[in-house]
């Protein structure tokens, strides 16, 4: 068998024009734009590349793109009091603070300083508490995308045994949570998961968002399953590959992501679904 590609940046893409269009129409009746401030503190170079995507991103689609470059010697309270500023502020609707942060600035108090209204990232205990309850509003971008691209499919989720690779706060654990909600019997794998092998054979629908180029080989795939790849791993060479071993993954699965150009561009679609959503729930 030879695996259907999902093609991410096609369904991204589209995501991205229906968000512009709504903006256009919001423009014609008179609303404003949405609002979106994204904060970058330090100079990581990833994290750089990340932060002018979403940046260009929000321009593309109309939204007020609201960019704030701090030093890495930033002190935590300063970062808070931009926090607060930015929760009060009319014209945003969402507030990003791009992770990792510098080792000295808490994240979770950062996290937990973002108004829930605002947290377009859906990473705030209020958001995650509201997925874990099935009574989901701003929920994490990168499960929420992926959860897009299993729909594309057109496979049914409910009763299918997923298996998620990796439990961190921004994509593991919020992906067993959208797992669940959509009727998946969900096993979450981890550092400590013993016989992964035998875990991933069982996936009807895989996972995996461990950041290890290759990690997962091709021949553990359950034949038929859908595999999602998260990692963006760069290789010596240059090249991008992700977490798990594509070629031989393709001959047994169903369907499967590429990377480049699968998860990817899905975290910065639903980050406008997301910042559009507060701006017309939350904000008008
Ligand atoms: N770092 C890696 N992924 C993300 C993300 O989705 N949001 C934020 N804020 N930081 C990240």
């Amino acid at each position: 068998m030879t695996a259907q590609r999902i093609d991410g940046k096609a369904i991204a893409a589209q995501i991205r024009e229906q968000v512009r269009l709504q903006v256009e129409q919001r423009k014609l009746q008179g609303l404003r734009a949405p609002g979106l401030a994204v904060i970058l503190v330090g100079q990581d170079p990833a994290s750089q590349v990340y932060v002018g995507n979403k940046r260009r991103a929000c321009e593309q689609v109309g939204f007020v793109s609201r960019s704030y470059d701090l030093p890495v010697s930033t002190q935590a309270s300063e970062l808070l009091e931009l926090i607060d500023q930015l929760n009060v502020d009319a014209e945003i609707d969402g507030i990003l603070v791009q992770l990792p942060l510098p080792d000295h600035i808490d994240s979770t108090q950062v996290i937990e300083r973002i108004h829930p209204d605002k947290d377009v990232d859906g990473f705030h205990p209020y958001n995650i508490g509201r997925l874990a309850q099935r009574i989901p509003v701003l929920r994490p971008c990168t499960p929420m995308g992926i959860m897009t691209l299993v729909e594309s499919t057109g496979r049914k989720t409910h009763g299918l045994h997923a298996v998620v690779v990796g439990a961190s706060n921004i994509v593991g654990r919020p992906m067993s949570l959208e797992l669940l909600l959509a009727g998946c019997t969900t096993t979450t794998c981890h550092r400590f998961t013993e016989d992964l092998a035998y875990h991933v054979g069982q996936a009807d629908l895989l996972i995996v968002a461990v950041g290890k180029p290759g990690f997962i080989p091709g021949e553990w795939i359950k034949p038929g399953a859908i595999v999602i790849d998260v990692g963006i791993n760069r290789l010596p060479s240059g090249k991008l590959t992700g977490d798990v071993a594509f070629e031989a993954a393709a001959e047994r699965a169903g369907h499967i992501t590429p990377v480049p150009g699968g998860v990817g561009p899905m975290t910065i679609a639903s980050l406008l679904q997301n910042t559009l959503y507060a701006c017309e729930q939350y904000h008008g």
